[in-house]
């Protein structure tokens, strides 16, 4: 869901910024945070930044983002805090934490209110492409779905934040792909419990079969089977097909270019009505990780779950 509201504001973007240069002659400046990443976004707002890296039992490299304590905490800088995981979601990255204003920002908030923030990356991602034994051009890099996530990700890197922290358990707050993980782990091993003081479960997955409406009728229309997924999404790295991604631009955007606002309000049948809060100016930014990455065998393993969230990431 994360992937299809993150390119939609993309394809926004590009309309915006196509008649913004046709109407005005100087485009609006653009924030100094857009193509940073995480560590650097951080830092540029003057928070402390530790960049971990947790090795999975089956050899992938994960890099954890961490801010150890906050700005306006009111603590010393080394006094014990709660440790809090914040797990993105599916094509995400940690930089959905704080790519926001700090005032507005998951990460900086739990961080000025006291606790020691570990956001994590899983496989595949930008941040996560490194193994030991594998390179990202190889097929068997790829070979992973979220069930992997859950076997091996979460507790390579929840394990080393506590070890770090010297904590025995943590709060963890997962989006989307980062609860289906959790939920699934739970499922699997419920000793791992024992780690998780509290679990938050944001825009929580246990099933996708309920979506209803343009994506349903999406569904229908395009639907054609594994096999010319594969075709056009790649066996590895999920990258979608330059032709399918302009052909889904013109279905949406195209017709109305007259007014962009029609494919800008498209995001919004999508992911609810505009309530006013997000901040159009910072978009470049929201995207600068966007698609996070992930492998094709992941997005299949979620449409076997249900055909719909395919599309939904699929778009
Ligand atoms: C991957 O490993 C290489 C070499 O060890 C290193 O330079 C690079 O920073 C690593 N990348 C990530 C994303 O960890
Ligand atoms: C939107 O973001 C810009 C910086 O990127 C900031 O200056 C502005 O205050 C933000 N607006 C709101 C309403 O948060």
């Amino acid at each position: 869901m994360n992937f299809i509201v993150f390119l939609l504001f993309f394809f926004v973007s590009i309309n915006f910024v196509q008649s913004d240069s046709a109407s005005t002659p100087t485009p609006f400046p653009l924030d100094p945070e857009a193509g940073l990443q995480t560590p650097g976004i951080i830092k540029r707002w003057g928070y402390p930044v530790e960049i971990h890296e947790a090795l999975t039992e089956d050899g992938y490299i994960l890099t954890m983002h961490r801010i150890p304590y906050g700005l306006h905490d009111g603590l010393t800088h080394n006094a014990r805090r709660p440790v809090v995981f914040l797990q993105h979601g599916l094509e995400a990255s940690s930089s959905n934490w704080i790519s926001n204003l700090p005032t507005l920002s998951m990460g900086y908030l739990l961080a000025d209110a006291g606790f020691d923030v570990w956001m994590g990356n899983v496989r595949g991602n930008l941040y996560s492409l490194n193994h030991t034994k594998y390179s990202v051009s190889s097929h068997e890099f790829w070979k992973f779905t979220w069930d992997e996530m859950q076997q091996y990700d979460l507790t390579a890197m929840i394990n080393t934040a506590l070890k770090a922290t010297n904590h025995k358990s943590l709060y963890y707050v997962g989006h989307s792909q980062g609860t289906l993980i959790m939920f699934s782990k739970l499922a699997e091993d419920p000793t791992f419990a024992s780690k998780i003081r509290k679990f938050f479960a944001l825009a929580p997955v246990g099933t996708v079969a309920h979506i209803q409406g343009l994506l349903e009728v999406i569904a229908k229309d395009f639907y054609d089977g594994f096999e010319i997924m594969y075709k056009l999404f790649g066996e590895d790295q999920f990258l979608p097909d330059d032709a399918f991604m302009k052909a889904m631009l013109k279905l949406f955007c195209e017709e109305s270019a007259q007014e962009e606002q029609t494919c800008a309000n498209l995001l919004f049948i999508i992911s609810g009505p505009s309530t006013g809060q997000m901040n159009a100016t910072r978009v470049p930014v929201f995207l600068s990780d966007e698609p996070g990455g992930t492998s094709t065998m992941n997005i299949i393993h979620w449409s076997q779950y249900n055909f719909y969230f395919f599309l939904c990431s699929v778009l």
